[in-house]
């Protein structure tokens, strides 16, 4: 099994695999699986799955991807979906992930957002606990927390968490002016970024710093983004069906920048996005952490 201090540098990301939230008859999963395994042969080990990414087809072509590394290569997390309502849903959210992947073991089990369970974080994160002990689960994550909730899910699970996933991008900083990245560094909990590229978008929104040092260092923005992101010890999830990206975005990780250079992007604020307050309850009150990206 991959230990957590083997995680690769980059995981994988499987947001459109098969169709976005639903199945897409249309889309090319050949390809797909062909882009996956390219992915694992350029050093990833990490995979990010969710039964509701096209309406639980994409776990079909991730089995094909374990069954080509070999389980005991890929550390595979998955999220449980909307809606937890009762305790026995934690379990059995974990056995359609087993069933569906044909394996024996998750590594990671992480509530996908603070609202997906209609139990409080507590009594959701004792049921994963629970997981754990019986060996089914290796590590408890978490995904769009902030602080509180984390801890709460800590001393619902009994454990420190060992993952969690959120938003972090050149343009969305949110998890670290919140205190949150902070937190998961000094408790030792790794962060894995989720739209680390802004799904594409950051090329196109012309900024003169990544235009800039993409020109300094003969690199494209993806690679100056990625590069900068794995520096800060987080884990960016990617995804692409193109080969030509794929090698572009491991590759971001054999080269340095200058220390200025890496302070200028850990400085730099997004005027348009730098005020946007998140609504880290979740409750529906303004903003959720994820799906602010998508509005900006
Ligand atoms: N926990 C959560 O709430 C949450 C939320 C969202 C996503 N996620 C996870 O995070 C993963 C990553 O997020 P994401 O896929 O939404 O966003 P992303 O990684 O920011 O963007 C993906 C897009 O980037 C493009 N891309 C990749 N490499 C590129 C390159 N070198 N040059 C130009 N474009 C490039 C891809 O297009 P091409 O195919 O054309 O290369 C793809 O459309 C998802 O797949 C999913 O597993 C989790």
């Amino acid at each position: 099994m991959v230990s957590l201090n083997d995680i690769s540098k980059i995981g994988i990301g499987t947001w459109g695999i098969a169709g976005f939230l639903h199945h897409d008859k249309s889309v090319d999963t050949e390809s797909q699986l062909n882009a996956l395994k390219r992915s694992y042969d350029l050093g990833a080990n990490y995979i990010d799955c969710s039964l509701k990414y096209a309406d639980g087809v994409s776990l079909q072509i991730i089995k094909q991807i374990i069954q080509y590394a070999g389980r005991e290569n890929l550390f595979i997390s998955a999220k449980l979906e909307q809606f937890i309502q009762q305790p026995e849903d934690v379990s059995n959210q974990l056995d359609y992930y087993l069933e569906s992947l044909s394996i024996d073991s998750i590594d990671l089990l992480q509530l996908h957002a603070p609202s997906f369970t209609k139990l409080s974080i507590y009594d959701t994160y004792r049921e994963v606990g629970k997981l754990i002990n019986s060996g089914r689960v290796m590590y408890a994550g978490a995904s769009n927390f902030n602080v509180d909730q984390l801890r709460e899910a800590a001393v619902g699970c009994g454990r420190q968490l060992a993952v969690h996933e959120s938003l972090f991008n050149f343009k969305f900083r949110q998890n670290e002016d919140a205190g949150i990245l902070r937190y998961c560094n000094k408790s030792n909990i790794k962060f894995v970024a989720y739209q680390p590229l802004h799904r594409g978008k950051t090329e196109a929104s012309g900024n003169t710093l990544l235009r800039k040092l993409a020109n300094k260092y003969n690199k494209t923005q993806p690679q100056i983004i990625l590069n900068w992101l794995t520096r800060k010890g987080i884990i960016p999830l990617v995804r692409s069906d193109n080969m030509h990206h794929l090698e572009e975005d491991y590759a971001s990780v054999n080269f340095a920048m200058e220390e200025y250079d890496y302070t200028l992007i850990d400085e730099y604020r997004d005027a348009e996005t730098k005020n946007i307050s998140v609504d880290w309850s979740d409750q529906e009150m303004g903003n959720s952490i994820y799906q602010i990206a998508n509005k900006y």
